[in-house]
């Protein structure tokens, strides 16, 4: 088997640990310093895509649709949002770490065929939590899929983004009818609670890490009335 070769690697800000870009023949892989295992391996993107396929679902008949990924990781979840909404709408993608995006304009970008080429895809190279403080309804869908699940387990700051105030300032930027997908590596009862309490019809799905196979993920999904 070929070995790894490291591409690069890159700070997360507050100290959050290094996140390091390997390759293997055509398997791309990022991992997380102190963490073990992947945080995202190339092979295993059913889920990620599965999150926008739900997230999206009631858009594809929508003229200039507003949908927001936040992450890019690998480029599945915004790919499956550009799949998912037509040639006006506009997919939103917020990137925390700016060298993600770097490697996925080079040769991570074959992944998910180059996502970030198509003309109806806008990146913000910041915290997607600069975007869900705007006051007024602005998107369609919003697709998280920054961190393990609704706690932040890789950086720590984002656990505000599903807390009480995070998810009623995530409520008010969704227009009518939008939806809240919500990507998570397992169940959290808690989690359904706090988006009923915003406001949201709360609904959970278990989608594998492969198609019919590997690994359980839970999205979560939160439709605004
Ligand atoms: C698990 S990956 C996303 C995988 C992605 N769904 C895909 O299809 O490949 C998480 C990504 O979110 C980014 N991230 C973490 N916290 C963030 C934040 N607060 N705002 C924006 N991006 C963030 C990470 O740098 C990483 O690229």
């Amino acid at each position: 088997m070929n070995p790894w070769t490291e591409l690069g690697s890159a700070q997360i800000p507050n100290n959050g640990g290094v996140l390091k870009f390997s390759q293997r023949g055509d398997e791309f892989s990022i991992r997380l310093s102190g963490i073990r295992g992947e945080l995202m391996n190339s092979r295993l993107y059913n889920s990620e895509k599965v999150l926008a396929e739900l997230g999206c679902a009631h858009l594809k008949s929508v003229d200039n649709a507003q949908v927001l990924v936040g992450g890019l990781g690998m480029g599945y979840t915004l790919a499956a949002a550009l799949k998912a909404v037509n040639e006006h709408s506009q997919v939103t993608v917020a990137e925390l770490i700016p060298e993600v995006v770097v490697w996925n304009q080079g040769p991570l970008g074959n992944c998910a065929k180059h996502p970030l080429q198509d003309p109806r895809a806008k990146v913000h190279i910041g915290d997607v939590r600069e975007l869900l403080k705007v006051s007024k309804p602005t998107f369609d869908a919003i697709l998280l899929d920054v961190d393990n699940g609704p706690e932040g387990l890789t950086h720590k700051d984002n656990s505000s983004i599903y807390s009480p105030q995070g998810l009623q300032e995530i409520y008010d930027t969704l227009r009518p009818k939008g939806m809240l997908a919500v990507w998570s590596a397992g169940p959290d009862y808690l989690f359904t609670v706090r988006l009923k309490n915003a406001g949201f019809q709360a609904d959970t799905r278990i989608v594998r890490a492969r198609p019919g196979k590997g690994s359980r993920h839970t999205i979560f999904l939160g439709r605004k009335p």
